[in-house]
């Protein structure tokens, strides 16, 4: 019998290089940027290290570093100082993320914009929509987003990207973009958004958590299945969207597989923020190589099928 030998393949670094697949560089990745209103200055986020929420005074200096590593977007959280029931702040068109995007758009026009849309930042009781008798109104919810991302459009942001889950929500701001003339702003879609404990240190972060602990599992997806994330991408190709998010990434590489294999929408996934704080705090306890690991995680984004990385590790993976 012939032994194959394989190992010719990797034998040294050149023939390596000659055969590698995927490779990741600045336009693959999106950088997260936070942005608090009560602050006059950066902090530190605890949970995520090397993480900050920015002010508005200061905003402009992370951005800045961003740009001049080549990255070409970020998504931008707005944390209000005023929160209630409704959320009102979101769509205040002097509120966080609209003044953040003006000062972005005014300095790095060329930079893409990318506004998380979703009410959770922004309710005092930390749900990702207006409440009717104890429950989500999912319907009364989706005129909330329509606004909401009509007024982050109008101060000039390139993508909108719902990430609330809500039934019809691509649609519904669709629709409101167009009835206001934002005919080229995109919507980036959270389509396949599971209820994933790997969200915690976001939810530090955004302040978002709420008296309920972050239990979203009435309208974010089972970990355990799959074909309900079919059904939720189909529905917002139908519905419009331009970009279809796989959320967490790295636990679920087989979704993104699976949707790259489907559609023909750019795939876009989130290294979300309990992914990035595990690998930086196996690093900081001397159990993984920070480098390789991070390398090698963005590599199986990459190779799953994603067209585009959402990772908080974007500025450290280019400037280390
Ligand atoms: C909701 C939103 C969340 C994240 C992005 N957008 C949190 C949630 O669903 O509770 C999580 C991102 C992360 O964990 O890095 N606005």
């Amino acid at each position: 019998m012939t032994l194959n030998r394989h190992h010719r393949y990797r034998s040294n670094p050149a023939m390596r290089d000659l055969l590698a697949e995927v490779s990741i560089s600045a336009s693959d990745l999106i950088q997260p940027i936070f942005v608090s209103e009560s602050l006059t200055q950066k902090r530190a986020i605890e949970s995520l290290p090397e993480i900050y929420q920015w002010s508005l005074n200061d905003v402009l200096d992370e951005v800045r570093e961003i740009v001049d590593l080549g990255i070409k977007a970020v998504i931008l959280f707005g944390i209000p100082e005023h929160k209630d029931a409704f959320g009102s702040e979101a769509e205040n068109e002097t509120g966080i993320v609209q003044q953040t995007i003006k000062k972005i758009k005014a300095k790095y026009p060329n930079l893409i914009v990318i506004a998380d849309c979703c009410l959770c930042e922004y309710t005092d009781h930390g749900h990702c929509g207006i409440m009717k008798n104890n429950t989500l109104d999912n319907d009364g919810t989706l005129s909330r987003l329509e606004r909401i991302a009509c007024s982050y459009a109008k101060a000039g942001a390139d993508i909108i990207a719902p990430s609330g889950m809500m039934d019809g929500m691509v649609a519904a701001i669709r629709d409101g973009l167009d009835a206001d003339g934002y005919h080229t702003v995109s919507i980036m879609s959270y389509a396949v958004k599971y209820a994933s404990s790997f969200y915690g240190p976001f939810r530090d972060a955004a302040g978002s958590a709420g008296e309920f602990k972050g239990d979203r599992k009435h309208h974010q997806m089972n970990p355990s299945v799959r074909n309900e994330a079919f059904l939720e991408a189909e529905s917002d190709v139908e519905e419009g969207a331009d970009f279809l998010m796989v959320k967490p990434g790295v636990h679920y590489l087989d979704i993104i597989r699976d949707l790259k294999n489907t559609y023909h929408l750019p795939i876009v996934s989130y290294h979300v923020s309990g992914e990035y704080a595990m690998l930086k705090a196996a690093a900081k306890a001397g159990i993984l190589d920070e480098k390789h690991a991070l390398t090698e995680t963005l590599l199986c984004l990459k190779r799953a099928g994603s067209d585009l990385i959402v990772t908080y590790a974007a500025k450290q993976f280019l400037s280390k």
